[in-house]
């Protein structure tokens, strides 16, 4: 087969759909001449070497910086994390915490401009950062989808729906067009559309029915891991719930390991059970949702917590990346309880029972 024809539709090197077109040198080991449909061989099982199960995905002390006006500025800040088979993490942060980053640099698809300076990514017992271009085929969307942020707009306007699931499914299987086509109806219906959506272009479907379609089109190669960006943003709330409970249901029955991203916190209940609250590229909190919304301990975690109400009187002040990332701790320009050693001091992250916090003045020795 040729070129897939989505590969055509770039913007900037990527395609729409977070298809990298050609190689992008200078991007670390990840991200170089990537396309999620390439075809990959059996999944591989994660063990330890005393046959244990390990983590389905870690990522250890990752970093990622953008070139902009000429030098490298951080998006992603030694961030870690491990996700377990059949978890649910959410990532939450408001606009510019890096979430979307992060998620691109674990589907290997970062921009040309962007570049992995350290960390590495465990994903089913393989580093994705040591992997090259081909390997990474063979890992990338089979065993991880992704609803990209706002990817409904990644649609081709030209073609039928079917037509591209279709496309997308043979990229990436040796299968006829008829077995192609069985799948892709099968993904409809699995995301609650009718089979004739699939002789609809795009422009013939409402909002939420797209979101069904690009939701059917990242779990149609039957990945492991399904990373979500912000799933329901632009949509009404009637819209927004119904597709949060697809995602619940979808996970569920396919028994898919999810990683939410969200900028609302009060859509994490639904999916999640876990949380990871980002804040100027890091991560600043992380435990099981239950304990950290009931008695958040980072600052920053009990700001957006004690914002939510607040939210229509414009409490939440929302930071630019840049402005927080430069030296010391992210939040201390917005911290209330900040002293003057937070202003130099990077804080690591330390665990306090079973979570982990990234502030100096908490679960440590610490200087005033
Ligand atoms: N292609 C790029 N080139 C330069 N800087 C970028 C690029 N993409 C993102 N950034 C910067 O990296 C930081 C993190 O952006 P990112 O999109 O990952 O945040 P986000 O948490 O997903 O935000 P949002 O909630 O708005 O989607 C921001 O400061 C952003 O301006
Ligand atoms: S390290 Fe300091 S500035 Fe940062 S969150 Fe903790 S108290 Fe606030
Ligand atoms: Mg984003």
């Amino acid at each position: 087969m040729g070129e897939h024809a989505l590969l055509r539709r770039t913007v900037g090197g990527n395609c729409q759909w977070g298809m990298v077109v050609g190689r992008t040198p200078g991007v670390g080991n990840i991200g170089g001449g990537i396309c999620f449909l390439a075809p990959i061989p059996e999944a591989r099982r994660g063990t330890g070497t005393g046959g244990e199960v390990m983590a389905l995905l870690e990522v250890e002390n990752l970093s990622v910086s953008y070139l902009t006006d000429g030098s490298y500025v951080d998006a992603v800040r030694d961030v870690s994390f491990t996700v377990e088979k059949g978890d649910s993490l959410a990532i939450v942060g408001e606009s510019g915490s890096g979430k979307t980053t992060l998620a691109m640099t674990l589907m290997g698809l970062l921009p040309v401009t962007a570049r992995v300076t350290s960390g590495r990514v465990t994903f089913d017992g393989t580093d994705l950062l040591k992997l090259k271009e081909e390997e990474l085929r063979r890992v990338r969307w089979r065993k991880m989808g992704m609803v990209f942020q706002a990817s409904q707009n990644a649609l081709d306007p030209v073609r039928k729906v079917g037509q591209q699931l279709v496309e997308l499914y043979r990229y990436h299987t040796k299968s006829t067009k008829e077995e192609a086509r069985g799948e892709v109806l099968r993904a409809l219906e699995s995301v609650n559309l009718d089979r004739s959506v699939a002789n609809l272009y795009p422009h013939e479907l409402s909002g939420g029915m797209k979101q069904r379609v690009v939701i059917a089109a990242a779990i149609l190669l039957d990945p492991k891991l399904l990373i979500a960006d912000e799933p329901t943003t632009a949509l009404d709330v009637v819209t927004q719930a119904e597709i949060l409970l697809l995602l619940k249901r979808v996970v569920r029955e396919r028994e898919l390991t999810l990683i939410f991203i969200t900028h609302d916190l009060n859509l994490v209940s639904v999916l999640c059970k876990r949380i990871m609250v980002m804040y100027g590229g890091t991560d600043m909190e992380q435990g099981t949702l239950e304990d950290v919304v009931a008695s958040p301990s980072h600052p920053y975690t009990a700001h957006l917590l004690g914002t939510l109400e607040g939210l229509e009187e414009g409490k939440l002040v929302l930071g630019t990346h840049r402005e927080v990332i430069k030296g010391g701790c992210p939040f201390y320009s917005r911290c209330p309880e900040a002293v003057d050693y937070c202003r130099v001091r990077f804080p690591d992250r330390r665990e306090i029972g079973p979570r982990s916090v990234r502030c100096l003045l908490r679960g440590g020795e610490t200087r005033s």
